[in-house]
């Protein structure tokens, strides 16, 4: 058998296998994994490989396998123990980039940021922007403090806070200073069936909220009200099929002009409110 007949008969059976185990796009992810794996006809980088593709079967997310993602221009590191940002998140990043209310220089919180996906990804599209990540994982805060270190060199000024946004007082400091609120937080209900990636191998913190899955998002809208100037913006990522509890949790006096719009998949996924000038009763 040459080499070429080697490789790919090693191709073909991690293809059958990703397939047989519910993989969703096996052809993607078996460039990934061979890319990253298969660099040489070695056994051992044949080993790596078939390593890694049991490691995919068993469902554990791409992002783990590989170590790394890429998030709307940026590679971000990413491993074990966080959630692996989703590309139907750049949507929200593309209309904050395009928000004209966001003056030069503005100040802009990304709550809830992970691996920092949002807050980065906005601080390469608009550098003039003073950007905050605010996450309280202390797994989180490596890799973003890695992530936002790693691409230092196109990003706009970036600030990491470590901080629960449970806690009373967690964003005193921005209080009516913020131009823009972004969050993808956890949002989904237990009672909603996800694939074993996200309900086994993300961290659970990441994922669920509560018994209807909005107990965080409640609370940022209260913390956004305080924190954003009068006419800032909140752009908020949730479940497809919460849009119309998001919007009736942003129908106070704190925010108008409510709109939800799709994300990259075409799901109605993001939702973006206006702070009033009135002082909120939320
Ligand atoms: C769905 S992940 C999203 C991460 C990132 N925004 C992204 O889009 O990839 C939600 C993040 O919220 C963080 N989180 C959960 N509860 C939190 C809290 N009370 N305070 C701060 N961060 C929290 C989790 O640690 C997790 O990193």
């Amino acid at each position: 058998m040459t080499t070429a007949q080697r490789i790919r008969s090693v191709h073909d059976a991690a293809r059958a296998r990703l397939a047989e185990a519910g993989v969703w796009d096996v052809e993607g992810d078996l460039a990934a994994l061979r890319e990253r794996f298969l660099t040489e006809d070695a056994p051992a980088a044949v080993a790596r490989f078939e390593a890694a593709v049991a490691e995919r079967c068993r469902r554990i997310p791409l992002g783990h396998i590989v170590g790394s993602v890429e998030f709307d221009g940026l590679e971000l590191v990413v491993g074990s123990g966080v959630f692996v940002p989703r590309h139907e998140s750049t949507a929200l990043v593309a209309w904050a980039a395009r928000d004209t209310t966001l003056p030069h220089g503005g100040v802009v919180l990304d709550l809830c940021s992970g691996v920092g996906a949002l807050g980065l990804a906005l601080a390469r599209r608009r550098p003039d922007a003073r950007v905050t990540c605010v996450e309280r994982d202390d797994t989180c805060l490596q890799y973003l403090r890695r992530n936002a270190a790693r691409n230092e060199a196109v990003l706009g000024p970036v600030t990491v806070h470590a901080a629960d946004l449970t806690t009373a007082g967690c964003l005193d400091a921005y209080a009516d200073g913020a131009d823009l609120v972004v969050a993808n937080p956890p949002y989904v209900s237990p009672d909603v069936r996800l694939l074993p990636e996200w309900s086994e191998h993300q961290p659970r913190a990441a994922v669920y909220s509560g018994a209807d899955g909005l107990d965080l998002i409640r609370r940022i809208v209260v913390l956004a009200a305080a924190a954003l100037r009068p006419g800032g913006r909140l752009a908020l990522e949730h479940d497809r099929a919460q849009p119309g509890q998001v919007r009736e949790l942003l129908h106070g006096d704190a925010f108008d002009d409510v709109t939800t719009f799709v994300d990259t998949a075409g799901e109605p996924r993001i939702t973006v409110a206006r702070r009033t000038d009135q002082e909120g009763t939320l």
